[in-house]
């Protein structure tokens, strides 16, 4: 049927089944800036403006909204040249977000802009806690609202014609540490409004406050044009626009949907299957079952050559191995007809005894989850014991150092499945260009994995696949692992046309991957001075299905939050310390990468054991981590231990400023003033409610040494711009503006003087994809390579040049600098690049002037950080709310303070679901709970905590501008801070996050406590 839809005032006619809801509707006619996150009205990235309201439109028949007027973000404003033409520009709020830093991978920000435009069009003096109310139907995973709330405050203000700070100027210094006033206060005012109850809302705020973070600068920085200030996105301009950008955003004629038949049982032999019925439906152009497609053996797991973990998946296989597995894939002409066609095929199972305790896995004669004769071993893997991978890291003699402490002390924890939500969800576009070749259109942070992983899958030379990576909605690790790509691929195969396959919501939680359950064992002994002695950690790690991050992740969790607390003294010099881990098969859905990469799980554990062994000695929780932890100059422990199945090499830490870290972090939260201050615990005319204040200190890695390579090539342009190709994936982390950045610092141009391309296989150059906290670190020493390859021959094109000038003395290129767009002489003569492009490629002896550079390296040199949380507890309820995060990090040199201070915020946002509300459970059958956005609850922007990020910069020398890795840390330590601070308030140890009210309430009751 055709319906005529009022479209940002123009009437358009569309052709839609009456069941058809407005977001496809809309997307069908060009709208992509309408985005799809889910099914059911729950992540608000479809939010438009319906009559002037904001409507979720995946929840609205099209044919309801005929008569009305529909407003999308195409409509708010637009780039202010184009060519000849200008236009009004782009709006107000389109612009502070640009400026602000509010966007990361921008899936949720055309929402927020027409959220924001509602709220402004009725309200022109919010404060923030309107902004985040009209935000509260909209998630974003990326940012932590913090951004995006002070963008719409910065351009209500303007709007008003207020004067705003500028962002340009340098980030504001950290907080003196003088042990002076923090600024906190016991009145009742402070609290959230949840707590306070109605009518004692906190004072308002109008006036927008600091977007940038503190920062304590090094002295390398002072010099640098471009690297260290707060440059805008290089793709912001299209994302405030919602321009196609994202993979769903480049449908192809013909394109047909993919849809995945998934298993409704644990574990089971796939007796009979019968498609007969699904093919004979009109509009179906392919089923195909584990009997069509090549039985081919691999991973999943995105990683580089060989795959540290066992090949053990197949794209459609006659067994199921959990709740969700692949069963069927098919491809119709449209969504309707491929999920009518799922429910036509007839599946006969021959169910299996399935396992979905770890513990229960590893008994002798439980079922074995992997008895495919293909199965390849890696490592220690043991299929025949359903163990998926088996750590065993013997640093000194634990047991000796147990013999030598005062006290030992021992303890269980742990920690849950989670989810990455990413609000984009998987999505791949695939079809055969004009040569034959099969280009995989997706949104995946491994592009050059992928291509390499599934050309035996799919029965493809390498060279005859190409995988283009667009835009990405977000991936923190989801999309580190192959899932649509191949499901996609084989219907193109298949049909020979275009082929999109997007996951739903429900196939996010079921059938993507998620973070590593574990349960973890810690064994600490400890002198009476509060020496550690010996620590060891047995980690008993869940990977469900499958095992592809199985040896990778878990080996992170010891090798990174065991590395921290080495002792002291004699024990510093040699620290005894030991990581073991078991990694199963289960038949829950598999585990894989997120962000953090295993760590989050150690540090819950490591640092809940930390706190309860300074309240056991009564030592000063922070004295006694201090006291231990690692130092620059130190070896990492474990560099000489263990390295993912290859070769270890010895690790010096360069640098390491956690003390500073610690001070800062102290200032900012006033914790002298708070931590074991009864006064301040309790909340005058609130009997019930306690606050408290925890701490957790931290360190990750960067990228993984002599294994993860990037590369990067520069070209010049006519008119003295370049042209920068990556293969490095940005997520919406920043990293092709900070990519950009130290180009245009090598270069002497200005940011959009680099126009930067990433990534696809068949134009960029290698790079082993977004993961491992990785690419300003590697990405970028090879950007910063082929820029200075660039350079030096531009220097000599210009020395060249001036020297055919009248000069007294000849020029030699090494005395030329690059600055503001021009080749300077000492003399002060110049030339400007744009002289010098043209004179290369047109004038005399012409050449290409461009640079290549690549970059492996020998150290994966960790960033530090100090996590502080401050929450209040209903002692009567287990209620917690967390009210205050900071943290300060040690990351290097900070390349961008918005785009860095934004990985913080959203971080730590994702890191606070894992503390209080993140978990994924199953059913005794194994069947998920949780499998939409309702029912697992990430954060909203009405309901987070103030975020204060601290930056105390150091220069690691192993990279040209001495960054370390900012994206993971934040996972590290706010669910141990949260749980530290819970008992800082309530007295109650909750060692298995997250610490949700039942917990909390379950252990008040066990304790006794009471109100007086
Ligand atoms: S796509 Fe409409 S609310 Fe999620
Ligand atoms: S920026 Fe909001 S979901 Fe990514």
């Amino acid at each position: 049927m055709d319906i005529n839809l009022t479209i940002n005032g123009i009437v358009h006619e569309v052709e839609i089944s009456p069941g058809d809801n407005l977001l496809n509707a809309l997307r069908s006619i060009g709208f992509v800036g309408v985005k799809h996150g889910c099914e059911t009205g729950e992540c608000g990235a479809c939010t438009i403006l319906l009559d002037s309201q904001p409507i979720n439109a995946c929840i609205y028949l099209a044919a309801q909204t005929e008569g009305h007027v529909i407003e999308t973000i195409e409509s708010l404003g637009e780039h202010p040249e184009q060519g000849w033409k200008t236009t009004p520009g782009l709006h107000l709020l389109q612009e502070e977000f640009v400026d602000s830093g509010a966007i990361q991978c921008g899936y949720c920000t055309p929402a927020m802009l027409l959220a924001a435009k509602d709220l402004l069009d009725r309200n022109d003096t919010p404060n923030e806690d309107d902004v985040r109310e009209a935000f509260s139907g909209i998630l974003c995973r990326c940012t932590g609202y913090k951004k995006p709330v002070q963008a719409v405050l910065r351009a209500a203000a303007a709007a008003r014609g207020e004067d705003l700070e500028p962002i340009t100027d340098r980030p504001p210094p950290p907080m003196e540490w003088s042990g002076g006033d923090p600024g906190f206060s016991n009145e009742i005012g402070d609290l959230p409004d949840e707590i306070q109850g109605a009518g004692s809302k906190a004072e308002e705020v109008i006036a927008p406050a600091q977007v940038m973070p503190r920062i304590e600068l090094t002295p390398e920085t002072e010099a640098w044009q471009r690297v260290g200030k707060p440059e805008k996105k290089v793709d912001a301009l299209k994302l405030v626009q919602g321009k196609p950008a994202f993979a769903a955003d480049f449908e192809r004629r013909g394109m047909l949907v993919a849809k995945v038949l998934h298993s409704p049982v644990a574990h089971a032999h796939i007796k009979r299957i019968d498609k007969s019925k699904a093919e004979a439906l009109p509009g179906v152009a392919a089923v195909l079952t584990w009997q069509d497609i090549p039985r081919v053996v691999y991973s999943t797991a995105g990683q580089s050559d060989p795959i540290p973990g066992p090949l053990d998946s197949f794209s459609l296989d006659n067994k199921v191995r959990y709740v969700g597995d692949r069963v069927a894939f098919v491809a119709a002409e449209t969504e309707e007809i491929a999920l009518q066609a799922l429910a036509l095929i007839e599946v006969e199972y021959e169910n299996l005894e399935f396992i979905l305790d770890p513990e229960e896995a590893l008994q002798p004669g439980a079922p074995l989850i992997h008895d495919e004769p293909e199965y390849v071993n890696f490592a220690d893997s043991n299929p025949t014991k359903n163990l998926a991978a088996e750590i065993r890291i013997d640093i000194g003699n634990v047991e000796q150092g147990f013999e030598e402490a005062d006290f030992v002390y021992e303890g269980e924890y742990e920690v849950p499945k989670v989810q990455q939500a990413h609000i984009e969800p998987h999505v791949t576009i695939t079809y055969w260009d004009e040569n034959d070749r099969l280009v995989i259109n997706s949104s995946t942070q491994v592009p050059f994995h992928a291509r390499r992983q599934l050309a035996p899958v799919l029965g493809l030379p390498v060279k005859r696949i190409r995988v283009i990576k667009p835009r990405i909605g977000g991936g923190f690790g989801g999309k580190q692992e192959i899932l649509s790509e191949d499901v996609a691929a084989h219907l193109t195969i298949a049909t020979g046309r275009p082929v999109i396959y997007e996951y739903s919501r429900e196939e996010e939680f079921i059938a993507a991957r998620s973070r590593h359950p574990m349960r973890i064992k810690m064994k600490t002994g400890v002198k009476a001075d509060g020496t550690i002695t010996a620590n060891a950690m047995y980690a008993l790690s869940d990977t469900g299905a499958y095992g592809g991050h199985a040896l990778t992740v878990t080996g992170n969790t010891g090798h990174k939050s065991m590395a921290l607390y080495v002792g002291d003294g004699e024990y510093r010099k040699s620290p005894n310390i030991q990581f073991y881990a078991d990694i199963v098969y289960t038949n829950h859905p598999p585990s894989g990468a997120y962000r953090g990469y295993g760590v989050p799980q150690g540090f819950w554990a490591v640092e809940r054991h930390m706190e309860k062994i300074a309240r056991e000695l009564d030592l000063d929780p922070i004295e006694f981590r201090m006291k231990n932890s690692l130092r620059q100059g130190e070896m990492q422990p474990f560099s000489t231990a263990w390295s993912e199945g290859r070769e270890p090499r010895p690790e010096m830490i360069e640098t390491c400023a956690l003390d500073q870290c610690v001070q800062q972090g102290k200032a900012a939260l006033g914790w002298d003033q708070k931590f074991g201050n009864p006064e301040w615990q309790l909340v005058p005319g609130k009997p019930q409610l306690r606050r408290g204040v925890g701490v957790a200190l931290v360190m990750q890695g960067t990228a993984i040494p002599y294994l993860d390579m990037g590369a990067a090539s520069i070209k010049m342009n006519d008119d003295g711009s370049f042209n920068l190709l990556v293969g490095a994936t940005d997520l919406g982390t920043g990293s092709d503006t900070v990519l950009a950045q130290m180009a245009a610092e090598v270069l002497g141009v200005e940011v959009d003087d680099i126009i930067v391309y990433s990534s696809d296989t068949d134009f960029t150059p290698f790079d082993k994809g977004a993961y491992a906290s990785s690419t300003t670190y590697i990405s970028g020493a090879a950007v910063v390579r082929a820029a200075q390859a660039a350079a030096q021959r531009i220097k000599l094109r210009a020395a060249s040049m001036l020297n055919n000038q009248q000069t007294e003395a000849s020029l030699i290129a090494g005395e030329i600098e690059l600055i503001d767009n021009k080749a300077v002489a000492p003399d002060g003569r110049s030339i400007s690049l744009a002289d010098i492009a043209l004179d290369t490629l047109h004038h005399n002896d012409q050449e290409q002037i461009m640079g290549i550079g690549s970059f492996v390296s020998p150290v994966a040199p960790p960033p530090f950080a100090a996590q502080f949380a401050e929450v209040i507890v209903d002692i009567e309820t287990g209620q917690v709310l967390v009210d205050k995060l900071v943290m300060a990090v040690d990351s290097g040199v900070i390349i961008n303070p918005l785009t860095a201070s934004g990985q913080i915020e959203g971080g730590m946002t994702q890191a606070l679901g894992y503390a209080v509300s993140e978990e994924m459970v199953y059913d005794q059958d194994g069947h998920p709970r949780e499998t939409d956005l309702r029912d697992y609850h990430i954060f909203h922007a009405h309901e987070m905590p103030e975020l204060t990020t601290i930056f105390v910069e150091t220069f690691e020398p192993s990279h040209p501008f001495g960054v370390k890795a900012v994206a993971e840390i934040p996972m590290d330590g706010v669910a141990p801070a949260v749980g530290n601070a819970v008992f800082d308030a309530a007295g109650v140890n909750i060692d298995s996050n997250p610490v949700t009210p039942e917990k909390v309430w379950r252990q008040l009751q066990n304790s006794n406590r009471s109100l007086s």
